[in-house]
Parts: C-alpha cells; structure tokens; sequence
C-alpha cells in the first residue's frame, strides 16, 4: 500500500518515485493525475507524450455500439467506465481550463443496404439483450433526427448513451492535469523494466507493453481519415453516425469545429502506411452513407496501432509473480473510453494494494504463464529489446 508522503519522509527520498508510469497517452497520464493527486510522487516516461494512437484515434465513447459477441464482461467494463465520463471530463476541465470536445448527442447506428441492416439488426438485438439502451428507429425517425443521411440508407437505430470527446484535445489536458497535481514527464524511452526505479511501476505503453513485460499485446492497425466542412462550417450533421455500408462498417464523428473523423480499417498489421484501398474504401462508406461528405476537404489519412490482446480486452493488474508491475494496457478499440475507470481503478490498486472486484475478470495471469523478458527483472540486466514507450491507446 502506498501513501503520500509527509514532506520529511519525501525528503529523505527524494530521488525515488513511488510510481513511475511507462507510456505518456491517455490511460498513462490519467493515472499519474490520479496516483499524483493522491499525494504519491510520480513520473512518466514517453519519448514522445501523446504522440501514440491516442492522436488518431476519434475518440468514441461507444461502450453500447461496440458492444460485440461473446464480449460481454469488456461490454460490463466498457458501460461502468462510459458512466464515469460526465463527471471525469468536468473534474478535467475543472482542473486546467481546458475544453475537451465532450459532446453529448448520442450515436445512431444504421445500415445502407438491406443486408447491411439485416447485420445491424442481430447486433442490435444481442445489445438490447444485455439491457442496453437501443432504440430502433422508423426511417423517418431516423431521417428527421438527422436529415442528411442518404436516402437510400434503409434503417438505424439510436444509442443515446454513446458520446465522444476529441482525443486531441483530451490528452494535453491530461498531461497539464498530471503535472499540475505534481506529476514529472520525462521525455525518454524505458526500454527495460529493470531501467526503471520506484516503488510501483505501471505499464501503460500500448503495444510497447509485449516486449516490456511479455504480455500478449498485438499491435492491429487502423486506417483513418479527417475531414473538413467547406468554409469551416459546423458538419451538418450532429450525431457519431456508425454502421454499415455495403458490408463495410464505418463511424463518422463530427466535430463542432467542421472536423469529421471517418473511420477505420482493422488489419492485422504492424505498420502504420496509408493505403490508396483503404481510403476509396472508407470515403465510399461515408460518402454512401452522407452524400455532402463528397464536398469536404480531405485534410487528413492516417493510420494507428490498436494494442489488441486475445480476448479484445484490456490487461489490468500486476505481472504474475510482480506484484510491483501493474499492467494499464490492452485496451485496443476502447482506450479513451476506458481511461476513467483504468485510472481510478490501478490509482486504488496502487493506494490500497487490494485489487478491486472490477478488475478480477482482466488479470494479466488469464493468458497462461507469462514470461517476462530477461532483463526486464532486476536493475542492471543486459538484453532488454530496443522498445521505445510509444503509446497505442485507440478509441
Ligand atoms: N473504437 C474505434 C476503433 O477502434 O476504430
């Protein structure tokens, strides 16, 4: 258990950290605000802060559209995190002054083809099975909450419960949150556990996180677009729109300052190139789904690295056998839905030492065995991997 210092005992150790966080995005930083505003002595380590997926990703906070098959203890985690979004972003704003794009109008999720709404439907009805808020829409209720749908798009339902934030503005705003609690940043790469010193360590380094800590965390790239209105307009439409179009899923997420982000491919890849197959693809989808796309300025094609584990979920907790390396990683789709309750729930770990219930179904031990690289145990042992703490956090 950790507890934040009187200033006599920190001054006898000042050059220890009691938390040393490894990976500067979302999910890093809100833990060292957390653990920092507990009183705890904090540095994070990024070469590159917030220059990870976490700048691509378009920030969803979708635990009901994504809610998926034979997901159902991610869709819990994802639900009890989204709840704690209103007041974490008011706690945010309210400790820098920072605006964050939070936008509350809700999701509609719809089909353009028949077989695409035939597709939709079953995933709808598994969602309203699990007591989550989806209403179906007649189409023209759909088309009366948001005219500019293409008309031949056959049908939607809405997900009121499903908001978003901008990840871009998200992430400064944590990082003047951490430090302003008291948290350090370094600028530098930690390519061994055993390079860092503190008391608790916690890895929240992404895809980084496979060659730290040997935890089976796969990098999955994801192709995505910006867009902007003509005139910097606001988009005329006002709802994250997600669905299908012609078999392709696809969101589109508009931004009050003429941004739309429209995304994403999911590949089993590692690199990060933009392919010509995948925007035709993407702009066919939105396009077919909001003909007036076709009149925005193309302003941006990127590509990220999800950090996907075998069950799609996040990896939570310490390193079997390590019970000083906490896991904060994994999140894959989910990153910025998921840092409210990663951060308060590793911040109690590492305050309390006893694991909250939340957190039993996401051990880094439900794998199997996990073989820690050598060199990441102990201080001064050669071998480590090149790793730099890049950050892959994705929503
Ligand atoms: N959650 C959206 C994505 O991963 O593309």
């Amino acid at each position: 258990m950790l507890t934040g210092r009187s200033p006599s005992t920190a001054s006898v150790e000042r050059a220890r950290p009691d938390v040393a966080v490894i990976g500067a995005g979302p999910i890093g930083l809100a833990i060292a605000w957390r653990c920092a505003a507990r009183g705890l002595r904090v540095v994070v380590h990024d070469p590159a802060p917030g220059s990870g997926a976490s700048a691509v990703a378009a920030g969803m906070l979708a635990p009901v559209a994504e809610a998926y098959f034979g997901e159902r203890q991610l869709t819990e985690l994802l639900v009890a995190s989204a709840a704690r979004w209103p007041e974490f972003a008011a706690e945010l704003t309210e400790a820098t002054g920072a605006e964050l794009g939070y936008r509350t109008e809700g999701t509609l999720m719809v089909g353009l083809t028949g077989d695409d709404l035939a597709e939709a439907r079953r995933l709808w009805a598994y969602q309203q099975g699990l007591g989550l808020p989806v209403t179906p829409l007649r189409p023209t209720e759909l088309r009366h909450r948001e005219p500019a749908l293409a008309p031949r798009v056959r049908g939607g339902a809405f997900a009121p419960t499903d908001h978003q934030i901008d990840p871009r503005m998200l992430v400064p705003a944590l990082r003047t949150a951490a430090q302003r609690a008291g948290a350090v940043v370094v600028s530098q790469a930690v390519r061994r556990l055993a390079d860092v010193d503190a008391r608790v360590t916690v890895v929240a380094a992404g895809c980084g996180a496979a060659a730290l800590t040997g935890l089976p965390v796969r990098p999955v790239k994801g192709q995505i677009l910006r867009l902007r209105a003509p005139g910097g307009v606001t988009p005329g439409f006002r709802h994250v729109i997600r669905g299908y179009a012609d078999g392709d899923p696809v969101y589109l997420v508009p931004r009050a300052d003429g941004e739309v982000v429209l995304g994403a491919t999911v590949e089993e890849r590692s690199d990060t190139s933009v392919t010509a197959g995948a925007v035709q693809r993407l702009l066919r989808a939105g396009v077919d789904l909001l003909p007036d796309l076709a009149e925005y300025d193309l302003v941006e094609a990127v590509a990220g690295l999800r950090p996907g584990t075998p069950d799609n979920a996040p990896i939570l907790g310490p390193l079997p056998g390590r019970p000083d390396v906490l896991a904060a990683t994994g999140h894959h789709r989910h990153g910025i839905v998921l840092t409210p309750i990663t951060a308060d729930l590793i911040a109690d770990l590492v305050t309390t030492g006893v694991p909250d219930p939340l957190l039993a179904p996401f051990g880094a031990d439900r794998f199997g065995g996990v073989r820690v690289p050598s060199g990441a145990v102990g201080r001064g042992v050669p071998g480590g991997s090149e790793l730099t703490t890049e950050e892959d956090l994705w929503s």
